[in-house]
């Protein structure tokens, strides 16, 4: 029955399937960002999901779970390891986030990836009606707009990459960097958070897929937001990500959450000031930056353990990769450190969870908070630093925020600093706990304005409009 006119495709679908111990199972909420911001788009459109259930091995048909239709596609347990956690999580997502940690190129892994994106492929082929509109999202799946469009010439397809696309310089390591490039191009509008991955894509389609190449000459020509390939223009653009703004601030007003925060507070021993850390967690996050920053302060006498404190609440992610395993040890490794040198029994200076955090308990901490530490090395968006603006309108708390987030280019009014540069950390941080209430909120208004004008609905719309026009309005779009 392929009945569908809006098919969204990612690698997950936004719920999880849960194998408990007794051999029942039950569907809860996946991970991260892209689920967060998607969610409520397809609710509101009545449209498919295909993506995986987030377990091996599990045969399951169409499912319509919330207004959702769910298509689930199969993935063995091999081809978790090797499409999956390899080559989606061991080579693109290092390799996309400015090589913190080496990618390792795997030709097994890549032959797993080409198999996995086929299937998915020929599942959004059976869901989507004719002339559907057909929306695949991030680096999973770069191989599904060629090879849709294959199958289905009749349908209208867009791509979204949630993450960074890295500089041409790193891409170019990629042993199959001709064939990601052409995978995207199947596209009819591709889209980046910024205008930076968008040019780095751009030159990327003319220098590799427009040159003749062993595996033939697609004829690429691009000019500014435009890549005509044969007959078709593909257009290209930045489309910054956001949140559910209205509903989060809604929320975070409510007395429950109020109560909550209170309480959180309470019983962290009514410290002066709370720092919070809320993240997958992942290298790309700078869990460590600011663990170092945080000690250095301690040891230097600039920050009072009496006073302040920090908690870091990290949700279990991509546990069996190698780099994830590594960087948890070293995470909690540092955080016993300062907590041995500087906490006193009964009074962590850092308080450290690693598990799944319920959503409104997330929003209680981030109104319980004074500054909210957002310091990746990279990051495509980071929607945590927009969450926590929407939380705060009380107008309290300060934003710490990284320059080397996607967010960075639109909330100006954060504290911006460098986590390669741990004494512009450092200084960030004391200045945010320091800040004048009526400076910060100044900031704060200012980041608020940004927000909640810029959701995560007008981000939708405003992809979705641009795949919908046609091609000559689209190079204005960069
Ligand atoms: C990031 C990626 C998403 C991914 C999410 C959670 O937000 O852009 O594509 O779904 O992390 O990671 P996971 O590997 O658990 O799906």
């Amino acid at each position: 029955s392929a009945a569908s006119e809006f098919v969204v495709v990612a690698n997950r679908l936004p719920v999880d399937l849960e194998k408990l111990p007794d051999g029942t199972t039950r569907w809860k909420r996946s991970p991260g960002g892209l689920v967060t911001a998607l969610e409520p788009i397809l609710r509101g459109k009545s449209g498919a999901w295909v993506g995986w259930p987030g377990v091996p091995d599990t045969d399951l048909g169409p499912i319509v779970e919330d207004g959702i239709e769910l298509h689930p596609v199969r993935l063995s347990a091999q081809e978790v390891a090797d499409y999956y956690e390899g080559f989606s999580n061991a080579t693109l997502w290092p390799l996309y986030h400015d090589v913190i940690v080496k990618p390792v190129y795997d030709r097994t892994w890549w032959n797993a990836y080409v198999k996995v994106n086929r299937r998915f492929a020929e599942a959004t082929s059976e869901a989507a009606a004719e002339g559907a509109t057909v929306w695949i999202q991030d680096y999973q799946l770069q191989l599904v707009p060629k090879m849709l469009r294959m199958l289905r010439p009749d349908l209208t397809i867009g791509f979204f990459l949630h993450i960074p696309f890295p500089p041409v310089e790193l891409f170019m390591q990629m042993p199959w960097r001709t064939e990601i490039v052409e995978g995207l191009l199947g596209a009819d509008l591709i889209g980046f958070h910024l205008p930076g991955g968008a040019q780095n894509f751009l030159y990327l389609a003319r220098r590799l897929a427009g040159q003749p190449t062993s595996r033939g000459n697609v004829g690429v020509r691009s000019k500014l937001g435009v890549v005509q390939v044969g007959f078709r223009n593909v257009r290209v653009g930045a489309f910054p990500i956001s949140i559910d703004s209205g509903k989060l601030d809604e929320l975070s007003r409510t007395k429950a959450i109020r109560d909550r925060a209170k309480q959180i507070r309470k019983e962290l021993g009514n410290p002066r000031k709370i720092m919070l850390g809320v993240d997958r967690l992942d290298y790309t996050k700078g869990i460590d930056v600011r663990l170092n920053a945080i000690r250095e302060l301690l040891e230097e006498g600039r920050m009072d353990p009496a006073d302040n404190v920090m908690v870091q609440l990290a949700t279990p992610s991509r546990e069996r990769v190698e780099s994830y395993i590594q960087m948890r040890g070293d995470i909690e490794q540092q955080v016993g450190r300062i907590n041995g040198e500087f906490g006193q029994v009964g009074r962590p200076v850092v308080h450290y969870l690693h598990r799944p955090i319920p959503r409104e308990e997330l929003v209680a901490f981030f109104v319980a908070s004074d500054v909210m530490l957002v310091t990746p090395l990279r990051d495509g968006m980071n929607l945590v630093a927009k969450e926590y603006v929407a939380c705060r309108s009380d107008l309290g708390g300060a934003l710490l925020l990284s320059e080397f987030t996607g967010a960075a280019a639109e909330l100006r009014q954060a504290y911006l600093t460098n986590p390669h540069d741990l004494d512009d950390v450092k200084d960030a941080m004391v200045e945010a706990l320091e800040q004048e209430k009526e400076d910060g909120r100044r900031r704060m208004r200012g980041l608020r304005r940004q927000v909640l004008a810029h959701d995560v609905d007008r981000w939708a719309k405003s992809f979705l409009s641009a795949l919908a026009r046609d091609s000559v309005a689209g190079a204005a779009l960069l």
